[in-house]
């Protein structure tokens, strides 16, 4: 898969994804990171791409031209169709896991990002396909964020992470939180790890982890847990390791006597 970012900072963005498992994933050819100075497009001597807004307001607002100079750059609009571009902004639909697997089915996302007071809306209107936040907070420019969004989607192309396991188990794949999970040794600071984890049973831990990531998700954030249909059996479940907790706690207090 190919990214291909639209910025003013590309040393930014390229000094992020080169760490780690990505810098890997890029080495082996699984995926590749093209950071685009949308001031190479500028027109003008000084690399100048924004100016003054009009109507007033303060800051300065990035121009069109050098703008879609630079995503024109990126393909041969008579020969190919025009890439899907996402605009990095606070005003976007705001990620979640499921957009971005979404995301990742395509071959090749152009990523724009903003900066100063953000971008003439002539052009978003003509290159962007969609808007996308990482949250409701406003950054100083959209570099961070389509870090976010490469990372996020990344871990779910083949190859990149070890085996797929290694994410579709993860908090948010399944529309609820991944249960705790435990290290050597087995005891540690007089905590014992959960006595199914050792019991070598494969059916038994696997529903462990089911309920558990279920009871978190209720007990964290219960705007996942009411888009999801729980049964009244697992309700029971949920309840009754509710009540082991609650056991567990008090065991800690010493009595009143
Ligand atoms: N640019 C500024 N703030 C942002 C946000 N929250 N998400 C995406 N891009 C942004």
């Amino acid at each position: 898969m190919k990214f291909s970012v639209l910025t003013l900072f590309p040393k930014q963005v390229k000094d992020f994804l080169s760490e780690s498992i990505l810098g890997r994933a890029e080495e082996k050819g699984i995926l590749s990171v093209n950071a685009i100075d949308i001031r190479d497009f500028s027109g003008n001597r000084y690399g100048k791409v924004d100016d003054t807004l009009f109507g007033g307001g303060t800051g300065m607002l990035m121009q069109c031209e050098p703008v879609y100079q630079a995503f024109s750059s990126l393909y041969d609009a008579k020969k190919e169709e025009k890439p899907h571009c996402i605009f990095m902004s606070p005003k976007g639909q705001v990620l979640t896991q499921k957009k971005a697997r979404e995301l990742s089915k395509y071959d090749h996302l152009v990523i724009l990002c903003g900066h100063y007071e953000g971008i003439d809306q002539r052009v978003l209107d003509e290159i962007v396909d969609e808007d996308l936040s990482i949250g409701d907070y406003v950054l100083t420019g959209g570099e961070v964020a389509a870090c976010v969004v490469i990372d996020c989607i990344s871990r779910m192309i083949d190859g990149v992470l070890p085996n797929s396991e290694a994410y579709e188990e993860e908090s948010h794949m399944q529309g609820y939180l991944e249960a705790p999970q435990y290290t050597k040794p087995n005891t540690w600071h007089d905590k014992t790890v959960p006595e199914v984890m050792l019991s070598g049973n494969h059916a038994r831990i696997k529903e462990w982890k089911r309920l558990h990531g279920l009871y978190d998700t209720w007990k964290r954030r219960p705007d996942m847990m009411e888009k999801l249909d729980i049964s009244s059996d697992d309700w029971k479940k949920l309840l009754q390791i509710e009540r082991e907790k609650k056991e567990e706690e008090n065991k800690g207090i010493p009595s009143a006597k």
